[in-house]
């Protein structure tokens, strides 16, 4: 079939649709393909991964995504299979959704869609339209079409194949975790770069169902577009973190600032949430992908380095409250709420909360983890080890004994959590919440002592002038340290309350 032909078949809705890679891409796109009406054979070399679909059910969470594979098992359009070699040969548009892990120097290894592309060229039996979706640096295109030239075999005859006949589309995904079907199927728009006018319109005719705004562009920039995506917003990030720190030096209020500022259209208000920073599989990987692709060309990007640091930064600024509100940490039972990169997703990759777990095991806190999602991941890359590192289905049962309840996702169900019980079941009441999810008055008023990121500290000074131990002239001396939020006339079970010549005071 050569390119017109498959023209012909995309009009008339009878082309087959790889999608090969099943992974938080891939599975997400293949459904969502099925389900605006293509016929879609989803492909991954992972017979556990494909059985467990194609009994019904998710490999992972993602909302909606359970709903659409319940839809679509039993949709003759919507098929399963392992064998690499046959789907490529049966269908016409190849979706590329296969892993793009970091190596060591921080350049994404792409040896899965190196190995890919040499699969695809051995077997062209017609007209393909190869399309990259996995994020890949620029000019990764440009070596699948060389590539493809370069191994691209006749299956007939079993010899090379001196004009093979395919094109090579770059069509970036812009799936937030949590929200890849629903950013599918509602996307606000679509990137697509191409080398020849008919691969335009095949990419048209695929996603017309979503009536989206496409941006054709060439193979390099559409590459391009995704890693600045992912950089700028990786850079939102640091820079709302770097106000919060310089906030907190000064008694301002982040989440305010991002009020103030966000309302500017120009400045737009999301991803301006301050706390314990990105993780996740993406955004800290492409950011250096980024880095390493303009280091590598001679171009230099000084911004992004500082994000990256700030980033960095995040844990080391958030142990730091969790040791000025514990004093000691060592053998304390803390509530860390929170395991998944993000709401939304039972994902722990590179996820800020695990990385704060580790640095409490590594101060010898007794961690007691609860997540609505994420539990059985993040035990499976850090196992339970009973009375140091426990894991609990229950939030309240996570709490018991805490001397600090500490937010590291930014969960929408832990704002619904029942703040007066909590109280009732932890030793100690201390919330430190590592993604400003909470109103700080709310938790006061619970009876916890409420430490957010990028905070002024309410009532400091009354509480400051409570606590401290009178002098033999009546008056209240100079210098209290460490002193957390208290409500104004609240007598405040402040801990760690050191008087400038060292002496200890509070429980
Ligand atoms: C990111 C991009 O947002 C998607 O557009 C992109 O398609 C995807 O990467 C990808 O390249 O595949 P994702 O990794 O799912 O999506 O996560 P984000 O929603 O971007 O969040 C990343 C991290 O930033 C999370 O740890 C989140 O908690 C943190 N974050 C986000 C903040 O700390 N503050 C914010 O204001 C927003």
């Amino acid at each position: 079939m050569d390119a017109k032909q498959v023209l012909d078949q995309v009009r008339s809705v009878e082309v087959r649709i790889a999608v090969i890679g099943l992974g938080h891409v891939g599975l997400p796109t293949a459904l969502s393909l099925a389900d605006i009406g293509w016929h879609v054979i989803g492909v991954d070399n992972s017979e556990v991964m494909v059985e467990k679909i194609r009994s019904g059910e998710s490999p992972f969470y993602e909302p909606g995504q359970q709903e659409l594979l319940t839809k679509h098992i039993d949709n003759p359009r919507f098929t399963l299979t392992t064998d690499i070699d046959q789907a490529i040969r049966s269908a016409s548009v190849l979706f590329i959704c296969v892993g793009t892990p970091q190596r060591e120097n921080g350049d994404p290894d792409l040896k899965d869609v190196e190995a890919l592309t040499r699969t695809i060229a051995k077997n062209l039996n017609g007209y393909k339209l190869i399309i990259e979706k996995s994020t890949v640096p620029a000019i990764t295109g440009e070596w699948i079409r060389r590539t493809i030239w370069r191994h691209a075999t006749n299956i007939d005859t079993g010899k090379r194949s001196k004009s093979p006949c395919f094109d090579v589309a770059s069509n970036p995904e812009f799936l937030q975790e949590g929200q890849a079907i629903q950013n599918f199927l509602h996307p606000d728009r679509i990137v697509c770069g191409v080398n020849s006018e008919i691969a335009g319109r095949i990419v048209k005719l695929i996603y017309a169902p979503l009536r989206a705004k496409i941006v054709f562009t060439s193979l390099n920039t559409a590459e391009l577009i995704k890693h600045a995506a992912n950089a700028f917003l990786a850079t939102k990030i640091s820079f709302i973190n770097m106000v919060a720190d310089v906030c907190e030096a000064v008694g301002a209020d982040v989440t305010d600032v991002a009020t103030g500022i966000g309302l500017d259209p120009r400045i737009g208000s999301s991803f301006l949430n301050a706390g314990l920073g990105f993780g996740g599989y993406c955004l800290p990987k492409d950011l250096r992908a980024f880095m390493r692709l303009a280091e590598t060309h001679g171009a230099r990007t000084p911004i992004l380095k500082a994000t990256e640091e700030v980033n960095m930064q995040r844990i080391n600024v958030f142990m730091r409250k969790v040791s000025e509100a514990l004093w000691v940490i060592e053998n304390k039972p803390v509530a860390a709420f929170g395991l998944a990169f993000k709401p939304g997703t039972d994902d722990v990759r590179d996820s800020p909360g695990l990385n704060v777990v580790s640095r409490l095991l590594r101060e010898r806190a007794i961690v007691r983890a609860y997540d609505p999602a994420a539990l059985e991941s993040a035990s499976k890359v850090k196992p339970a080890v009973p009375g140091q590192l426990d894991y609990f289905d229950d939030p309240y049962e996570a709490a018991r004994g805490a001397h600090a309840i500490l937010i590291l996702t930014e969960w929408p169900e832990f704002k619904t959590l029942d703040l007066a019980r909590l109280r009732e079941v932890v030793e100690v009441p201390v919330l430190i919440d590592g993604r400003n999810l909470f109103d700080a008055r709310t938790v006061i008023a619970a009876g916890f002592e409420y430490v957010g990121m990028g905070k002024k500290v309410e009532s400091t000074n009354t509480a400051r002038r409570l606590l401290q131990p009178r002098t033999s002239s009546g008056r209240r001396a100079k210098s209290i340290a460490l002193v957390y939020a208290k409500q104004e006339g609240e007598t405040a079970p402040v801990h760690d309350v050191v008087q400038q010549n060292g002496t200890a005071y509070g429980d």
